[in-house]
């Protein structure tokens, strides 16, 4: 624009001195003021013709470093970027770009306790999870440095946070690396054939050797958290729903949602926490602490789903004596337990792997064992995740595992409430009673006060 004006001023002036020149010639004729009048005009057109060239080489060099600025720039933004990826320090988003990736947030892939998981692709192609969060009233600080210590977690088999995003009053955004083949609960449970067919949800029958490998993935995933970090992180909220499997069915473990980086030396604390029904070990449901032993039992009951393609935990509705429904629990590891004594292990295998052969019974024999030992009530009783990846492996013996009580059940059964991991507070002593009776004495916890803190919860629940 401003070229332009230059311009039409240059060509104004000229015109103007031309005609100046021609009036000159009219009214003096060839007399000597004519011809000193017309070299100073013939000098100023010469003055406006330099400038006009100089201004314009000036503006051809300005722009040629601009262009050169801005392509070395974008070459940082590019390699800085890369650099982020690889080092795995997560990228704060803008929420339009987010908005843009995931076409309005169109494609849902989930939806969880408090949160919604759609599809994207970023700009410069790469496919991503984002999952926004509804309800996380943290700060925004919290929320930023929480996010980074998950993000600086990483291993093969964990899903990799690649960045955040989060909106002044509005919901927050966590931006996964998309996997593949969506989470094991759709490879792992029979599914009605229409729930495959309707949506974009992948799933089928995974096969024996893909849950062998499948299971030893996410051991390792579970010992590198809390044995391999500088501090020890636990899941808890470890379910099938939280184990994504990737294109060659690899499994890697998702959802920090209510993890916390824990430093070493605190090995139980207490929390108010709620997780998922059927994964809790009992002394979470008794809110009488919690530990990486929690993760333990929850991987031992998904070890045996894995095995026995059924959910743990199976409720049904029974007519009480006085009118009422009551909610009944069948607990598949108590039938495991039973078969096992009875040498009828391969009857617990899921019967669609069993129809198609292949299942070699010592594997599931060790298996078996290694879940029931993950589920003993006794937390101290239950192997390390590092110690659950060398049996796994065949470095350490797996003896028969003990008996046991199966304390989750009944803790589950005196819910009354039916859909409720947090026991009322008039059940609570009813409770602590049984945690004493069936556990060992140094399994109870002092009392919250003394050590209560609050898992943070980035899922908002
Ligand atoms: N990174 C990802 N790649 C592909 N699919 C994903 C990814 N993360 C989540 N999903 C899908 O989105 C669904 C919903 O996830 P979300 O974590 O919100 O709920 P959930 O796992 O069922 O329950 P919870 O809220 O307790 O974690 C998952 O079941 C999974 O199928
Ligand atoms: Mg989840």
């Amino acid at each position: 624009m401003e070229d332009r004006k230059a311009n039409i001023i240059a060509i104004s002036l000229v015109s103007i001195i031309t005609i100046s020149i021609i009036i000159a010639r009219i009214v003096l004729k060839l007399s000597k003021t004519f011809f000193l009048i017309c070299g100073a005009d013939i000098a100023a057109i010469l003055a406006v013709f330099a400038i006009v060239f100089i201004r314009r080489r000036f503006n051809n060099r300005r722009k040629l470093l601009e262009t050169q600025l801005v392509s070395e720039g974008r070459e940082l933004r590019i390699e800085y970027s890369f650099l982020r990826k690889v080092a795995g320090v997560p990228t704060k988003f803008r929420y339009k770009e987010l908005e843009d990736a995931t076409d309005g947030f169109r494609s849902l892939l989930g939806r969880g306790a408090s949160a919604s998981v759609f599809k994207g692709i970023l700009n410069d192609g790469t496919p991503v999870a984002v999952k926004r969060i509804v309800g996380d009233e943290r700060g925004e600080k919290e929320f930023r440095s929480e996010v980074a210590a998950i993000a600086s977690v990483q291993h093969v088999n964990l899903v990799r946070l690649l960045g955040y995003c989060s909106v002044p009053t509005g919901p927050r955004f966590l931006v996964y690396e998309f996997v593949h083949n969506g989470s094991l609960h759709n490879w792992i449970f029979p599914r009605k054939q229409s729930q495959l067919e309707r949506g974009r949800i992948r799933g089928g029958c995974l096969s024996w050797d893909h849950r062998c490998r499948v299971a030893l993935h996410v051991a390792k995933a579970l010992a590198y958290l809390h044995h391999d970090c500088r501090s020890c992180v636990l899941h808890m909220d470890l379910k099938p729903e939280n184990i994504l499997l990737d294109e060659r069915y690899n499994a890697v473990v998702s959802d920090f949602g209510l993890s916390k980086l824990m430093g070493k030396e605190e090995s139980r604390i207490v929390t108010t926490i709620r997780g998922t029904r059927g994964y809790l070990a009992p002394e979470w449901i008794l809110e009488n602490g919690v530990s990486e032993k929690c993760d333990v039992y929850s991987f031992g009951m998904i070890l045996l789903e894995i095995i026995g393609g059924r959910r743990n935990i199976c409720v049904t509705n029974e007519d009480g004596n006085d009118n009422k429904t009551k909610k009944k629990f069948e607990c598949f590891a108590k039938i495991v337990i039973e078969k096992l004594k009875e040498g009828k292990i391969m009857e617990i295998v899921d019967r669609r792997l069993a129809q198609a052969g292949g299942v070699d019974e010592t594997m599931v024999r060790r298996l078996v064992c290694v879940a029931l030992w993950c589920i003993q009530d006794k937390p101290k009783i239950r192997p390390s995740m590092a110690v659950v990846v060398e049996m796994f492996e065949g470095r350490v013996p797996v003896d028969e595992p003990p008996d046991s009580q199966m304390l989750m059940v009944d803790l589950l059964s005196i819910d009354d409430d039916g859909d409720s991991t947090t026991p009322p507070d008039r059940l609570r002593p009813r409770l602590a009673e049984i945690m004493r009776n069936q556990m060992m004495d140094d399994a109870i916890i002092p009392s919250t006060a003394g050590y209560s803190f609050s898992i943070s919860v980035l899922s908002g629940r």
